[in-house]
């Protein structure tokens, strides 16, 4: 692979496309330094993602970063601080480099910026990637091997935990699990060898029940997860479903699948209404939308089901093959349910991928 080191102004550049996921067991609760309190798993999304592109050049080192962030090729001062204060926090242990180094950094989502649909995911993982890349460009490596796709599962994790699931294709595990080889609450892991090969073909179409920014972010969602009086129950709940629904994708067990990722859904809602001070981020279209889902299902045998995230937004899970019949359910009896009609339709991905 060719370094993109411009000879003449020594500036280095790196560009990757990273996908959002969708988790099906939740990471909810959290402890040190970004650690989960128990082990997730997700599906790798294809359509909703960001690019990154960020251009490092050389400057007399300062203690002081020195970052232009652009978002949307418009500069976001709010943005551009998170991303100054995180960048400063991992610095002396990640990326010394950006002493002497001055970064240029431009985003950009494919999903609208008021859809609802949070971009940590995909921001953090696409960042984490291009810092990792220039890392070891810098460094005269340029192969991107497990260890370089560990390594920003580790940066995106620090940046947001969910991140963390972001790097690899199909599906991830992100938290130690006594089940799950090589699982650790550091980084993800890719996990796709293990998975039967229906759940490559699941579709997730997002209907945004609201564009709306969530009341609670997620961040004071896991911090109130401390007081819980149900948070060792859950933590513990979540380790067993993690074992049966590893099993229920190595053997294809669409049904067993479906029944955990819809309990972890509403599990993960309870816990926000069961939180001090309670909050609740379902809204009267997200349960009808519940409702007409399961009953589809009854009545067609479809198997068709969906999941949360922490907002109001309905993720519809199917596999490839039930596509006509869900996609006239949607239009016939969903898609009243989304505001301004928005439905993204997204499906299982590859993972990132490094832009020329
Ligand atoms: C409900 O990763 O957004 O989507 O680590 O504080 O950035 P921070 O939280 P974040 O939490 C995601 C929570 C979730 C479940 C999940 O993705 O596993």
């Amino acid at each position: 692979m060719s370094k993109s080191i411009d000879q003449k102004s020594n500036k280095i550049n790196s560009s990757w496309k990273s996908p959002s996921n969708i988790a099906l067991i939740k990471y909810w609760g959290k402890h040190g330094r970004q650690l989960p309190n128990n082990a997730s798993i997700s599906f790798t999304l294809s359509h909703a993602s960001t690019t990154t592109s960020v251009i490092a050049s050389p400057r007399p080192i300062n203690d002081k970063l020195a970052i232009d962030f652009l978002f949307e090729g418009q500069s976001e001062p709010n943005f551009g601080r998170k991303i100054d204060k995180f960048l400063t926090s991992i610095r002396d242990e990640f990326f010394p480099f950006l002493y002497s180094y001055h970064l240029e950094i431009n985003t950009a989502n494919t999903f609208p910026h008021s859809s609802g649909i949070a971009s940590s995911a995909s921001g953090m993982s696409a960042l984490a990637l291009c810092l990792c890349d220039i890392d070891q460009q810098l460094s005269g490596q340029a192969e991107y091997n497990e260890s370089f796709f560990r390594k920003a599962s580790i940066i995106a994790r620090l940046g947001s935990g969910s991140a963390a699931r972001s790097v690899f294709p199909t599906m991830s595990v992100w938290g130690q699990h006594p089940q799950i080889l090589g699982s650790d609450d550091q980084f993800a892991i890719g996990i796709q060898q293990n998975i039967d090969p229906v759940f490559k073909t699941f579709h997730d179409d997002i209907l945004i029940v609201s564009e709306k920014q969530k009341s609670v972010s997620s961040t004071a969602g896991h911090n109130l997860m401390n007081n819980n009086p149900y948070a060792k129950a859950r933590y513990h709940q979540a380790g067993e479903r993690m074992s049966q629904l590893m099993k229920a994708l190595e053997s294809g067990d669409v049904e067993t699948f479906g029944k955990i990722t819809e309990d972890e859904a509403l599990t993960l809602h309870a816990l926000m209404m069961c939180s001090d001070p309670s909050y609740i981020l379902l809204e009267e279209g997200t349960l009808s939308v519940i409702k007409l889902i399961r009953q589809f299902r009854a009545e067609s045998n479809i198997p068709v089901y969906f999941t949360l995230d922490a907002g109001p937004n309905v993720h519809i899970l199917y596999p490839d093959q039930y596509t006509q019949q869900v996609e006239q359910f949607i239009a016939d009896h969903l898609q009243q349910y989304a505001q301004n009609g928005r439905i993204i339709k997204d499906f299982v991905g590859q993972g990132p991928e490094k832009l020329g």
